[in-house]
């Protein structure tokens, strides 16, 4: 067989990820006289490897994740106070295996969403499915939907491993509608022991108000309360700082 004849069967064969490195590692072997088990244990993980970063980044796509944060360009001098252990802790996702909660409180711009999807990211990377959700558009979103896509949507929300909910209450009073959908994602959720992340910058004991009513209020938090992390952010907005510093910047280059 020629190379090119190789690389075929290899792409007959689905081995895309030896067939594309194939050249450089026959190169390689050349090169060097490498024993054969060497350059085929090379191929071997080059094929390995391609379906790994394939997999996650399908399993990215699949969460909507719109970007990805790590908590490695995190700066935690920025706001001393943040729980910079409960963070990290989060970030082992043990707490997803313990189909555990985590609420994220605090006041905008303190890095709320960043750490949430550093840590959805995260499981992503190791083989969780993910589903990232700005809670009020898409509960907007959700309610114009016909009756089988909310069927579809709603298995969207209840079967991944993590649900992220982000900024709940944003616009603080959300339709019944939209509560409705909430209590039952977290019921379901909850009989099913899968984790879900919430942040908001409203505070817990503010919820009831914006439900139809106490009782509702009530019932949701039990269930999102009862295995569950508190993670409180308190500090200044980073989105300030940075718009501090673009101005600071213009202002220097028009002087
Ligand atoms: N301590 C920090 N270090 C680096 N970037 C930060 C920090 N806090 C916030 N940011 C950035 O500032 C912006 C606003 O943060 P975000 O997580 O959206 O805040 P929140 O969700 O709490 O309103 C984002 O771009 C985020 O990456
Ligand atoms: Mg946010």
């Amino acid at each position: 067989m020629s190379i090119n004849e190789i690389e075929r069967a290899l792409r007959e064969l689905r081995l895309s990820g030896i067939a594309d490195t194939l050249n450089t590692r026959v190169m390689q072997a050349q090169s060097s006289q490498q024993p054969f088990l060497e350059t085929l244990a090379a191929m071997l993980q080059d094929e390995i490897d391609r379906r790994h970063s394939r997999l996650s980044e399908r399993r990215f796509k699949h969460s909507r994740l719109d970007e990805r944060p790590t908590l490695v360009d995190f700066d935690w001098r920025f706001n001393p106070k943040l729980p910079r252990q409960a963070c990290f802790e989060l970030h082992t996702l043990k707490f997803i295996g313990e189909g555990a909660n985590a609420l994220i409180i605090g006041k905008p711009g303190t890095g709320k969403s960043h750490v949430a999807k550093a840590v959805a990211y995260q499981a992503t990377l190791h083989g969780h499915d993910v589903r990232y959700v700005e809670a009020d558009t898409e509960f907007a979103r959700f309610a114009l939907c016909n009756a089988q896509e909310q069927a579809a949507l709603m298995r969207a929300y209840v079967e991944p491993d993590l649900l992220v909910l982000d900024d709940l209450f944003l616009a603080r009073r959300i339709s019944d509608a939209s509560a409705e959908l909430l209590q039952s994602i977290v019921h379901q959720r909850y009989k099913r022991r899968a984790s879900i992340v919430v942040t908001s910058n409203r505070i817990v004991q503010d919820w009831g108000k914006y439900l139809r009513d106490a009782t509702m209020g009530t019932t949701i938090l039990d269930r999102l309360m009862h295995r569950c992390v508190m993670l409180e952010f308190e500090g200044k907005s980073y989105r300030l700082k940075e718009a501090a510093a673009r101005i600071a910047l213009n202002a220097e280059a028009s002087a």
